[in-house]
């Protein structure tokens, strides 16, 4: 019972700790921020097939058009191209030759390309890492001297990580651009977007483009059903200005359900399979938008976002936040001592409790922690004590956050525990680097600004009651 109570007060805390600002009102009431689409874009596939090499003899040697051109495109050119995230484009030999010793000292120390699970722990439909004969093979041809072989060589990759959905149903957006002020250095604002389709739809693909990376921190999309929606525009109507200040939550009430989250490095997400989470005719999407302001002058923002939609699926998910309510009730209960280098906090919970003793499927799971974040675990405990490792983040690094999608999803049952981990780092050199200036070490505690520090996961899940029939998650 008292599991039961925590897990649900996380949920709620998570759903409605906001410290709303009161202002006097503007609502805006332009009407041209979400455009559905039916346009099949770049069918892309994120698993499957492998490249021309994958499970053949090992080719002693590699040249450029016979193999590393296609590796590349594989695994970096998405990226690595111009006008692309990454810092340079490596999408042609000129371009990737100079370059060829950084190249293969960033995928031998696996920092390239950016997959941050432990492949040990656990089987992702989502991985993008490079597997070791193509590590392999990258390396023998920069000892080789890296010879270029012919054009006539070129075998196109089978298949490329999909950083787009493979489709986009609807796109919507802010519905103008925000300036976040020049005077905080975190600022946490919500923003409303009018769900415009009038038929029951389920979210299965999800994907966020932020206007100004050089200020968005985060970005976390919830959807308030059809009747918490007048709470929302009373916020927005009470704050001057677009949108609304919005710490720790979306503000609001009710229980908003979340869509979907971005943080730097977050790829699309295709949801699993016959999943999807449902979105009702009226109801509102929250944008919460935490703005990270360390140069100036501060560039407006107009972030967009993306979803891949169907109008039935087999089950409807949910993410589900997993985090110790504790920590967020009383921000002094996770202390991170300034000087101490290993600062383990744990929280573990029996989803089960929620469903009246039926099951929950997890099919994947994203974590969160800031600056000082140094590993990150999940793990399954079952009532007979047996253990699955369900995410490792080895090398945590804030700026590649993502969700990792199970293979095989896993079903918990009555007593089984999911635990969380998050390791950090509070010594003088973990300190992150602002204008120029490694920071001092100081007590840190839990709290949304930048400086403060988290331990959360999301979960996507699935329901049964004790009979075995699906049901909604806990859809209170
Ligand atoms: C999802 C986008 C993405 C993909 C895929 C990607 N990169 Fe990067 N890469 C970046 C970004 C962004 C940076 C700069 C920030 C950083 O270093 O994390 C970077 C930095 C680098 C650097 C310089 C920093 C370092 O760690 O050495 C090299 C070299 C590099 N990438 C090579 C590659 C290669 C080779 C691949 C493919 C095997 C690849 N990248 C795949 C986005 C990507």
């Amino acid at each position: 019972m008292f599991a039961r109570m925590v897990l649900f007060l996380a949920l709620f805390v998570w759903a409605s700790l906001g410290l709303n600002c009161s202002g006097t009102t503007t609502p805006s009431d332009g009407d041209s921020s979400s455009e559905v689409t039916s346009s099949q874009e770049s069918p892309g596939s994120t698993q499957d097939g492998g490249s021309p090499s994958e499970g053949i003899s090992v080719v002693s040697n590699p040249t450029y058009h016979g193999h590393i051109k296609a590796l590349m495109e594989k695994h970096c050119n998405s990226c690595h191209k111009t006008g692309g995230m990454g810092p340079f484009p490596l999408d042609s030999l000129e371009r990737l030759m100079p370059m060829k010793s950084a190249v293969l000292s960033a995928v031998t120390d696996k920092r390239m390309p950016p997959w941050q699970a432990d492949n040990t722990c656990n089987d992702y439909s989502n991985d993008f890492s490079m597997p070791q004969h193509e590590i392999d093979l990258l390396s023998r041809w920069v000892k080789n001297g890296a010879p270029v072989g012919d054009p006539s060589e070129y075998q196109p990759p089978k298949d490329k990580p999909a950083l787009q959905l493979p489709r986009v149903d609807l796109r919507v957006k802010m519905k103008e651009a925000y300036t976040p002020p020049e005077n905080r250095v975190d600022d946490y604002r919500c923003f409303l977007i009018d769900w415009p389709l009038k038929e029951t739809q389920f979210v299965t693909g999800f994907r966020v483009q932020p206007g100004n990376t050089e200020t968005v921190h985060h970005l976390i999309v919830y959807m308030a059903d059809a009747k918490d929606a007048a709470a929302y525009l009373q916020e927005d109507a009470n704050s001057p200005g677009i949108g609304y200040n919005c710490y720790g939550g979306p503000g609001g009430g009710g229980y908003p359900g979340l869509l979907g989250a971005w943080a730097p490095g977050t790829p699309a997400t295709v949801y699993p399979k016959g999943t999807g989470l449902r979105v009702e005719p009226g109801a509102k999407l929250v944008l919460q938008i935490h703005y990270n302001v360390t140069r100036k002058p501060v560039k407006p923002d107009l972030s967009v976002i993306e979803l891949m939609l169907e109008k039935k699926v087999k089950q409807q998910a949910m993410i589900a936040p997993f985090v110790d309510p504790i920590w967020m009730i009383n921000k002094k209960t996770m202390k991170l001592p300034k000087g101490q280098s290993n600062i383990p906090y744990e929280f573990s919970a029996d989803l089960t409790t929620l469903t009246g003793g039926g099951t929950v499927t997890v099919y994947g799971a994203a974590m969160h922690m800031h600056m000082l974040g140094k590993t990150g675990t999940m793990r399954i405990q079952r009532k007979d004590g047996e253990e699955q490792c369900l995410l490792r983040i080895p090398r945590w690094d804030f700026n590649w956050q993502s969700t990792f999608l199970l293979q095989k999803p896993i079903v918990l049952n009555e007593g089984d525990k999911i635990f969380m981990q998050c390791m950090f780092d509070n010594s003088a050199q973990a300190q992150p680097t602002v204008e120029g200036k490694k920071q001092k070490p100081s007590d840190v505690f839990w709290g949304g600004g930048s400086t403060d520090e988290m331990c959360l996961s999301f979960l996507y899940i699935t329901c049964n009651d004790a009979d075995g029939k699906a049901n909604n998650c806990f859809d209170f």
